[in-house]
């Protein structure tokens, strides 16, 4: 029986810069090719010091990229120059492993000073990496800030290193992932979650006029949102919608942003674009209520109590999960914030609204914070309850929850 090659017609750059781990980048190649796809090497000189080219350039059969400027400098390469540009055109994905600290730092840096640096910078496909060094080296500050802002600016996807004993003799995290996790990160980015769907995102608060400088508003920060269409984006989803209201939080690059102040605006253009969507996930804060008349002038102040008359706003996801009721598509995600009994509100809701997914999570977690508490919920019966996660990880895993659906179907 012939194996499944996962990564057949995969073109992959393989990245080895110059850590105790390098003996390991041999066999990370062969399982590549295994997996079917067409490996290259690019080492840095220190790496070079490690394990010979020739190991590579054997196993690969072609020459590993070391020089930018095509001198061997005595590592014992072939010495030829191989364009910077011509091997980021090549790969489909560059995988770095071992990634050392000093690489990771100049990336984050956007710098070029060697031909793996150049080829990173110029590589427009994704980019997997996976860390191993000495535990202090790890747990310095610098080198944390560089990889948060790899993983999180630079859209990279990392391979934690994994923790026992390091070669240096010291005990802590910091030595290479298991090669089958890196393999596994390959295939999974070669298999992008939301390929080709068309995504419709809400986000923030609405805002509900009073006079023409007063509303009704809350502390919806927008970034649940945000991060929702950073991953959809991160996922090949075809086209990102983000219906914006009006906060601080900035929509990523490459989405499509409506910008929204009211619940009945947020209204008009989610109807619009549910119609033609594959997914519409409503993590806005949409006002109950607004008031029952929006004075033209400022209203003046004067002494003494006044009161104001609301009137219930739509229920989007309501009015939407009834419209939508029995059809498999778009898969309809909502979004329960709860001051108490999270579970049971978040399940009442799944029903009332009539959506697919519920994710519930409390408002003293998630209010104006990065990070929250949730639970997820399914129409299928399925709970997951996340525990501390940024809004980052929990998007991640609600677009997986997605992803599965549409592989189910
Ligand atoms: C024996 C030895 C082992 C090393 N192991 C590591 C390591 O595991 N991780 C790391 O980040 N740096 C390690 N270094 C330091 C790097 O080799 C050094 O920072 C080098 O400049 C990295 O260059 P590169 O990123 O271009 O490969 C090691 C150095 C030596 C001499």
């Amino acid at each position: 029986m012939t194996k499944p090659q996962p990564l057949r017609d995969t073109k992959i750059l393989l990245g080895v810069t110059g850590g105790i781990a390098v003996y390991k980048s041999a066999e990370l190649c062969r399982m590549l090719q295994r997996a079917g796809a067409q490996v290259r090497v690019v080492m840095s000189e220190a790496a070079c010091r490690f394990v010979t080219p020739l190991t590579f350039e054997t196993l690969t059969g072609h020459p590993v990229g070391i020089h930018m400027f095509g001198d061997t400098g005595g590592t014992g390469g072939t010495g030829g120059v191989i364009s910077h540009i011509e091997l980021a055109k090549f790969a489909d994905i560059l995988v770095v492993a071992p990634a050392t600290a000093d690489y990771m730092a100049r990336c984050a840096q956007g710098r070029a000073n060697d031909l793996l640096a150049a080829v990173t910078l110029a590589h427009e496909g994704p980019i997997i990496f996976a860390p191993a060094m000495n535990t202090g080296m790890w747990r310095n500050f610098a080198t944390e800030r560089n990889v948060s802002d790899l993983v999180e600016n630079h859209g990279w996807h990392m391979v934690p290193p994994g923790e026992g004993h390091l070669a240096c003799g010291d005990q802590g995290p910091g030595r290479l992932a298991e090669l089958g996790d890196i393999l596994d990160a390959v295939c999974a980015v070669r298999r992008p979650k939301l390929m080709g769907k068309k995504v419709v995102i809400t986000a923030g608060p609405t805002a509900e006029d009073i006079d023409p400088v007063r509303s009704i508003t809350n502390r919806s920060s927008g970034i649940m949102g945000c991060e929702l269409a950073r991953m959809a984006l991160y996922h090949a989803a075809l086209e990102v919608t983000v219906i914006l209201g009006p906060c601080p939080a900035e929509p990523p690059w490459g989405s499509r942003v409506i910008p929204i102040r009211s619940a009945r605006e947020m209204q008009v253009a989610v109807n619009a674009e549910a119609e033609t969507a594959d997914v519409v996930i409503m993590a806005a804060a949409v006002s109950d209520w607004r008031p029952a008349t929006i004075s033209p002038e400022k209203l003046k102040r004067a002494d003494g109590t006044i009161s104001l008359p609301l009137v219930p706003n739509p229920d989007i996801l309501g009015e939407l999960g009834a419209r939508m009721a029995g059809r498999d598509r778009p898969i309809l995600v909502g979004f329960a914030l709860e001051t108490d009994n999270l579970l049971d509100s978040a399940q009442d809701k799944l029903k009332r609204k009539q959506v697919h997914i519920m994710v519930g999570n409390m408002a003293r977690d998630a209010l104006e914070s990065a990070t929250t508490e949730a639970v997820i919920l399914e129409d299928n019966g399925a709970v997951w309850e996340s525990g501390r996660v940024t809004k980052t990880e929990l998007a991640d895993a609600i677009i997986d929850r997605i992803s599965r659906r549409f592989a189910q179907s």
